[in-house]
C-alpha cells in the first residue's frame, strides 16, 4: 500500500494504477477506522480492481461547538487496517493541502442539507459536499463507497454527483453493527461502558417502530412512543426521529420508507436509521 499526502503524489500513484488498466474505487473516511470502514473497502474491491482510501478530518463539516479538535486521530492503526483490507493507496492530505490559503469555493448542498441532521448541524452537509467533491475530482474514481449509516449524507452526495455531472458511481454500503445492534461509528469511542449499553436501545427502538409502521400503525403515534422509549432508556436529548421516503428523503407515510434518528447520550450524538 502506498501512502501519499499530496494531490500531486496521489495523481502519480493513481496514474500508475490506470497504466496497469485498473479501475478505481474511492473510500473517503475521517479515520478512527472500525470494521464498518473495513467493509466499505471490501465493497470497494467488489466494484473496482483497486481501492484508494482517504483519511481526512474535514474541518469544513464541523460546527464551531462540535468535536473537530477532539475527533479521534489514530493514523498508525488506521494505516494497518487499510493495508490489511487490501487498499492500494492511502491518501492523507493535511488541512492546507485540501484548503490552501485563499480557498473560497464551497458547495451548497440544497434544501435537503437543511433538514434532519442539517437542522441541528447547520453547514455540515455543505462541508461534506465540498470535501467529497474535491476528493472525487482529485482521485477521479470509477466508483465511490459511502456507508448507509450516514443515510442523509449518502443522499446529499448522490444529489451533488448528479447535479454537477461528476462521472462516478456512488455505492451505498449496509450499516455494520456491534453485537448488541449499535451502528458502528468512530464516535462510539466517546461512550462510557454504561452509555454503550444504553446506545444499543436506539437500534432496538427503531426496529420496533419500523415493525409497527409495517403493521399500518400511524407514524405520528409510533414516533411519539419511540421518543418516549429513548427518553426512558436514558437518552438525554432527541434531535429527531422521522419517517422519510427512502429514495427522495421527502417526508412520507408510504413505502419505501426509511426511519431516521439522531439522539444524544451525554456529550455523544448518535445517528441511526432502518428500512421500513
Ligand atoms: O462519513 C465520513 O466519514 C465523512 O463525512 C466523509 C464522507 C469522509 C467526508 O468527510
Amino acid at each position: 500500500m502506498e501512502v501519499v499526502r499530496s494531490r500531486q503524489a496521489l495523481t502519480q500513484a493513481i496514474r500508475a494504477l490506470r497504466v496497469l488498466g485498473k479501475t478505481i474505487g474511492l473510500v473517503p473516511t475521517m479515520g478512527a477506522l472500525h470494521n464498518g470502514h473495513v467493509s466499505l473497502v471490501g465493497l470497494g474491491l467488489r466494484h473496482a480492481q483497486a481501492v484508494v482510501a482517504s483519511i481526512f478530518v474535514n474541518p469544513a463539516q464541523f460546527g464551531p461547538n462540535e468535536d473537530f479538535s477532539r475527533y479521534p486521530r489514530t493514523e498508525q492503526e488506521d494505516l494497518e487496517k487499510l493495508k490489511a483490507a487490501g487498499v492500494s493507496i492511502a491518501y492523507l492530505p493535511a488541512v492546507d493541502e485540501m484548503y490552501p490559503q485563499g480557498f473560497a469555493t464551497y458547495i451548497s448542498a440544497g434544501k435537503i442539507a437543511n433538514e434532519l441532521c442539517g437542522v441541528f448541524r447547520p453547514g455540515h452537509f455543505d462541508g461534506v459536499a465540498t470535501v467529497v467533491t474535491k476528493l472525487l475530482m482529485q482521485a477521479s474514481p470509477d466508483s465511490a463507497i459511502f456507508g448507509e449509516k450516514d443515510y442523509q449524507q449518502l443522499h446529499v452526495i448522490r444529489q451533488v454527483v448528479r447535479d454537477l455531472d461528476i462521472a462516478v458511481r456512488i455505492v451505498g454500503a449496509p450499516i455494520m453493527r456491534e453485537k448488541e445492534g449499535l451502528a458502528m461509528s468512530s464516535r462510539n469511542r466517546y461512550l462510557s461502558e454504561s452509555e454503550r449499553v444504553t446506545a444499543a436501545v436506539l437500534y432496538r427502538t427503531l426496529q420496533q417502530a419500523a415493525s409497527k409502521l409495517r403493521e399500518g400503525r400511524r407514524a405520528e403515534s409510533v414516533i411519539k412512543d419511540a421518543k418516549n422509549a429513548l427518553q426512558k432508556a436514558g437518552f438525554t436529548k432527541i434531535d429527531y426521529i422521522e419517517l422519510r421516503n427512502a429514495q427522495t428523503l421527502l417526508p412520507t407515510y408510504s413505502a419505501p420508507g426509511r426511519l431516521l434518528a439522531a439522539a444524544w447520550l451525554g456529550n455523544t450524538r448518535l445517528i441511526d436509521n432502518v428500512e421500513v
